[in-house]
């Protein structure tokens, strides 16, 4: 079994990952600079004792996919698992003033990510098995003032995944949203966030693994951020535009 991480240098895709190491699955770590996926590639080959290899794609790099999936699936006839982690939180304020910024943001974290699970799909469509996991997140349920261009980028990818899962579900394809709440990584370091429900990479990598091999459809991590999104979702506009959220 094989499992394509895209997005190398994330600890959340390296915690996920290590689950799927220690069951012995050959990884393939890519991601857009020279010596990450390398780096990680011969790390988990020697910890783990198992096949890696390193591969690179810049997910805004469009025109680059179709011949990526394509080397890739020659490499790797037999893939079987795919998890997509690009994204870009980048800063609200200058995206409001600045539409390179909010470019980048929306398509980092949606078209980047559309365009790779678009080829994917169509492989694992006429294979008739495969699975795709992409990191969403719970900024997408609902739009807030301080990340509204992130919040945006992640609830257009979660209604594109939703309708992604339905197509492909006829052919024995499982599609699984992913949706983490606050998690310990270098996109939120200095971040103000409630320490109280900031979860660890490695908690989140475990929620994703089993998510995954369980052939899941939408997985909130760590559990009780379905719960906080329900209440969030659950406050009338009146209210929830005098919120400084
Ligand atoms: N941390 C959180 O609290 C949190 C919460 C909810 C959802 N998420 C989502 O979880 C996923 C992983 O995030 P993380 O927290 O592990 O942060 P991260 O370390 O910043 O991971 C983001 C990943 O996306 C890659 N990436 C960004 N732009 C790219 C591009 N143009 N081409 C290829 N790769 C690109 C980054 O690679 P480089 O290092 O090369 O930039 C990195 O591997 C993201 O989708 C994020 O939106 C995170």
């Amino acid at each position: 079994m094989s499992l394509l991480v895209l997005g190398a240098n994330s600890l959340i895709a390296h915690a996920a990952a290590s689950h799927f190491a220690e069951g012995g699955h050959e990884i393939i770590f890519a991601g857009r600079k020279q010596d990450e996926p390398e780096k990680y590639a011969n790390d988990f080959s020697i910890r783990y004792k198992i096949n890696c290899r390193a591969e690179y794609i810049d997910a805004l790099d469009y025109p680059s996919h179709k011949k990526f999936i394509e080397d890739l699936l020659v490499k790797t006839p037999e893939l079987d698992y795919v998890l997509i982690v690009f994204g870009y939180l980048g800063t609200q304020d200058k995206a409001q003033i600045d539409f390179n910024e909010a470019h980048r943001i929306i398509d980092t974290n949606y078209t980047g990510v559309v365009s790779v699970c678009e080829l994917l799909a169509a492989e694992f469509e006429t294979r008739k098995k495969g699975n795709i996991a992409v990191i969403s997140s719970v900024a997408g349920d609902r739009g807030r003032q301080s990340n509204y261009m992130y919040g945006s980028a992640k609830a257009g990818l979660t209604a594109y995944l939703s309708g992604l899962r339905s197509r492909l579900a006829k052919s024995g394809v499982n599609v699984l949203t992913i949706k983490p709440g606050f998690v310990n990584t270098p996109m939120t370091y200095g971040m103000p966030m409630p320490k109280i429900i900031v979860a660890s990479p490695e908690k989140v990598g475990k929620y994703i693994y089993k998510g995954m091999v369980k052939r899941k459809s939408v997985v909130y991590t760590p559990f009780y951020w379905r719960w906080i999104m329900f209440i969030i979702r659950s406050i009338p506009e009146f209210i929830f535009k005098k919120l400084k959220l």
